[in-house]
C-alpha cells in the first residue's frame, strides 16, 4: 500500500517465475482452498463476462474459466502477465492498474480480486473501480489475507509471519525481499469490518464477509446496485464528493458540511 504501482510492478516481475511455487509452500497449502472457496463465491456462469483484477501468473482466472465464463485477467505486472500467458491460453490477460481499469462502464457481470487489493496504492480508488465496471446487479468478491479475530490464533499467524516465513522465503525464493513486504501490508491491512465498509462507500449493497482459516483470509462480497433510482443515488454522492466546494469570500463553511475524503 505504501509503494508507488512501478515499484509494485518491478517488485511482481521478479517474483513471477516462482510464484505460484512459493505460494503453495508459504499457505501451508491452504491456497487451493481459499481458491476453490473464491470460485464458489464468485460463481461464475457460461456466457458470463468475468474480471479478475491483480490476475498475476493466472492461477485464479483460469479456475474462473473452468465453468464456461470468458474471463479477463489485468495486473500492473508484465512479468506475472507472461507466466500468466504462457500458461493458461484461455484467458485473455491485460495490462492495465486496479486504480485506472482499462475497460468500459458497466461491462462484467462479476469482478474479483484475490490476494491484490492489499498490494494497490489506493484501495479504496480501486473499489470506485471496480463499481464502475460492474454491470447493475453484478457481483463483487475480494479474497484478501485478513485479521483472526481470536487473539491467540493471531499471535500464532503474526509470529509465524515474522519468523517463520521470512525463513522459509530466503531459503525457497528468488527475492526474499517481497515477503518482508508481504509480511508487512498483511499486518497494515485493516481488519474485516473496516474492509466492509469500504465496500460499502463504494456503492455496493449486500455487503458480507466470511473467515477462512480462522480468518488467516476473509472472502468478502457485494453487489452493484440493479435499481436506477439507488445507482443515480449513489453516482449523485460520489459525484457531491468529488466536486470542488465554491467558497465565497467571508464564508465559514462548518466541518460538518465538507464531503468527507
Ligand atoms: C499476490 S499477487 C496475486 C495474484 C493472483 N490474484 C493470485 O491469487 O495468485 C498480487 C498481484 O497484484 C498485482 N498488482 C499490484 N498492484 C496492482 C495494481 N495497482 N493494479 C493491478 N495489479 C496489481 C501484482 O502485480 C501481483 O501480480
Amino acid at each position: 500500500m505504501d509503494k508507488e504501482p512501478d515499484e509494485v510492478a518491478d517488485m511482481f516481475d521478479g517474483v513471477a517465475k516462482r510464484y505460484d511455487f512459493m505460494n503453495n509452500l508459504l499457505s501451508g497449502g491452504n491456497a487451493p482452498l481459499w481458491r476453490f472457496a473464491t470460485v464458489k463465491a464468485v460463481d461464475p456462469q457460461p456466457g458470463e463476462r468475468v474480471l479478475d483484477i491483480a490476475a498475476g501468473t493466472g492461477t485464479s482466472s483460469a479456475s474462473f474459466a473452468r465453468s464456461g465464463a470468458t474471463v479477463v485477467g489485468v495486473d500492473i505486472s508484465e512479468g506475472m502477465l507472461e507466466e500468466a500467458r504462457r500458461k493458461h491460453q484461455n484467458v485473455e490477460f491485460v495490462l492495465g492498474d486496479a486504480e485506472k481499469l482499462p475497460f468500459h462502464t458497466d461491462e462484467f457481470d462479476a469482478v474479483t480480486i484475490s490476494f491484490g487489493l492489499r498490494n494497490v496504492n489506493d484501495p479504496r480508488k480501486a473499489l470506485d473501480e471496480m463499481y464502475r465496471v460492474l454491470k447493475p446487479g453484478g457481483r463483487l468478491v475480494i479474497c484478501e489475507f485478513s485479521r483472526p479475530p481470536l487473539a491467540i490464533t493471531r499471535a500464532g499467524y503474526f509470529a509465524y509471519l515474522k519468523y517463520v516465513m521470512p525463513t522459509l522465503a530466503s531459503a525457497a525464493s528468488s527475492n526474499p525481499e517481497a515477503y518482508s513486504y508481504l509480511e508487512e501490508t498483511i499486518k497494515n491491512w485493516p481488519e474485516q469490518g473496516t474492509l466492509s465498509q469500504w465496500i460499502r462507500a463504494a456503492g455496493f449493497t449486500r455487503v458480507a464477509y466470511r473467515n477462512l482459516t480462522a480468518g488467516v483470509v476473509a472472502l468478502h462480497r457485494g453487489r452493484k446496485p440493479q435499481d436506477a433510482t439507488v445507482l443515480a443515488s449513489v453516482a449523485k454522492r460520489k459525484d457531491a464528493m468529488t466536486r470542488p466546494v465554491p467558497i465565497q469570500s467571508g464564508t465559514v463553511i462548518p466541518a460538518t458540511d465538507l464531503p468527507k475524503p
